[in-house]
Order: C-alpha cells, then structure tokens, then sequence
C-alpha cells in the first residue's frame, strides 16, 4: 500500500478558530479525518504531522524520504519565503502536491508568490478543505 505524509505548516494547527472569515470552520482534526476516509477508499496509507517551526517540517521531510511515497502539503506562510522548504522539498525523489485553502494568488501581493510550488508536481489552491482532497486524489493519481 503506498504511503503519504499529509505535512501542514505554521498556524494550521488553529484551522476552526483562525480567522475563520478566511479560512472556515472546519479544523485540521476534521480536515484529517475527511483524509483518512478517502484515503480507505483509495486504498493508501496518510500519515499526518503539523508543525510551527521550520526546522521540524524540514525534519519530517527527511524522514519521509525512508518510508514515504508521496507528500501532500500545505506550507502555510513557509510558502512565500522558506527556501530551506523549497530545498528540503527539490531533494525528495517522490512527488509533492502543494494545497492551500485559499487562493494565494486572489489575496494580498505577498502572497501571490510561492517558492516552494516550483518543486511541487502538482498544485491545487483555493477550494477550503476541498483542496486536500483534491490534492489528495491527484497525488494518488500520480503514484498510479
Ligand atoms: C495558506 C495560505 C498562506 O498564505 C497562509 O500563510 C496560511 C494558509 C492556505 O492554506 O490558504 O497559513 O497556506
């Protein structure tokens, strides 16, 4: 069964009570349990982790190098300026699908760049939760 780490960055653990005019109600808890029922029924294997720091996401990236298939990501705010993600991220050998709840190009000027999309194979932004899924669907798609 292939294996996916759904990776989430900074603040995202918040989700349901952040700026919900923006980001909605629904919370990473449900956003993951929505992931793993799809997940079943495409038959592969999510693992989640969510982290505030830098230094962590990139530890789990490494990580994900010995076990992982593919990634499923959301960089939160890392996406416009960490470029030690984007390098983590042109290091792995399977393949990455960028999310975002939002559209970042349809907000402010900072962030309608993403510096980490560039190494992502694929990129899916703008359908709230719904952008998991997708992502998700795509990925499993890519790992045939
Ligand atoms: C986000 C968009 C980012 O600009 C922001 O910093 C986030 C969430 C999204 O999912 O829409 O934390 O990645």
């Amino acid at each position: 069964m292939k294996k996916i780490l759904v990776l989430n960055g900074p603040n995202l653990n918040l989700l349901g009570r952040r700026e919900p005019e923006i980001y909605g109600r629904t919370t990473l808890g449900e956003i993951e349990a929505a992931l793993t029922a799809l997940a079943r029924e495409l038959g592969v294997e999510v693992r989640f982790f969510q982290a505030n720091g830098e230094a962590e996401l990139l530890a789990a990236l490494h990580e994900a190098m010995d076990w992982a298939d593919g990634v499923l990501l959301n960089p939160a705010a890392y996406t416009h300026y960490s470029l030690a993600l984007r390098d983590a991220l042109a290091a792995l050998t399977i393949p990455v699908v960028e999310v975002h709840l939002t559209n970042i190009f349809a907000r402010e000027g900072f962030r309608a760049r993403s510096v980490t999309a560039s190494v992502a194979r694929g990129f899916v932004a703008g359908f709230g939760p719904q952008s998991y899924l997708l992502g998700l669907r795509g990925l499993v798609a890519l790992l045939g």
